[in-house]
């Protein structure tokens, strides 16, 4: 069966089921999302692509941006950057500050909020105009010039987002924010609030699955190597708290964020997104997980 008609069957299957996920309300302005939204699409590294529901429409990429914030910064530094961060799963929330003060203001990863801090905070230091270099960097990598931050999404998070400038004033009290704390955090959320459609996310996510490879421009963002570890960090923090039972039920490498999608990369073949707003209790969207789940059961194809 191809994967259009499985993604086709299981959209109309997962589209039916009871959603007892809620949005994140946490950030005001993610309140104001119609959470009957439903799209998906693939996009393959043969060039076959599949779009079904809501894949055309942008939304809140929030934490997804995390991989591609890292990867930049990945490429700068290459594998010094590790001497600011951490590799390992954190088994907390996303938000979570309690391992900070054990770890000395190292980050268990890059993807938990204080992983993407420090990241921000890298970005800040090396590029010279790091708003619109960074835009530049997921233009390219998507092929796409229409993607861009949302000013109202940023400063609505930022009216409300004491924890992270909790986090991020810890770190520093550890030195490992080199920057202004308010400077970092404006980035900080600039980043979270960058807005794309699943179209264009598998699309930008596609260099993962194409050994660090920009199949739109065959340039090589990341080694292959680097490449690798990317998908290695997806697969085993790419959902918090929750990762462990991601690779379990998916067997895929993947990102959420908490506005309702979740990219998930199946190296050397392709890169699907899913995007439903409500979330499960761990921060993950709930039809996105149910969503993947079938669909690698149903195509027989994971990385295991
Ligand atoms: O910093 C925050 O809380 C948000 N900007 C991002 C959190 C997020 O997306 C977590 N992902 N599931």
């Amino acid at each position: 069966m191809s994967f259009d008609t499985i993604i086709q069957r299981l959209f109309l299957e997962i589209k039916k089921i009871e959603d007892t996920g809620e949005i994140a309300s946490y950030i005001p302005e993610l309140q104001n999302i119609d959470t009957n939204k439903f799209g998906i699409y693939i996009a393959s590294t043969n060039n076959s692509n599949y779009g079904v529901g809501d894949y055309a429409e942008k939304f809140s990429i929030q934490s997804i941006s995390k991989v591609l914030s890292l990867s930049l910064a990945y490429n700068i530094l290459g594998e010094t950057i590790w001497n600011r961060l951490g590799v390992e799963p954190s088994g907390t929330s996303y938000n979570s500050l309690i391992q900070l003060e054990t770890d000395k203001g190292i980050p268990r990863n890059p993807f938990i909020n204080a992983g993407a801090i420090v990241i921000a905070d890298i970005l800040l230091s090396k590029l010279k105009y790091p708003k619109e270099d960074f835009l530049s960097f997921i233009r390219n990598l998507s092929g796409s010039e229409k993607i861009n931050y949302s000013s109202k999404i940023a400063t609505s998070e930022k009216s409300v987002g004491y924890r992270n400038i909790a986090l991020c004033n810890f770190i520093k009290s550890f030195n490992n924010i080199q920057n202004a704390p308010s400077e970092v955090l404006d980035f900080y959320f600039d980043i979270c609030s960058l807005e794309m459609s699943a179209k264009e996310l598998s699309n930008t996510f596609l260099f993962l699955a194409n050994k660090g490879i920009n199949p739109h421009t065959n340039n090589q963002v990341l080694t292959q190597s680097q490449s690798k570890r990317i998908n290695a960090l997806m697969q085993t923090c790419g959902f918090y708290d929750e990762s462990g039972e991601f690779a379990f039920k998916v067997g895929l490498p993947g990102k959420s964020g908490v506005g309702g999608g979740i990219v998930a990369v199946h190296p050397g073949h392709y890169a699907i997104t899913v995007w439903s707003p409500k979330l499960n209790k761990k921060g993950n969207s709930f039809k996105g997980i149910q969503f993947l789940e079938k669909f690698t059961t149903a195509s027989k194809l994971s990385i295991f």
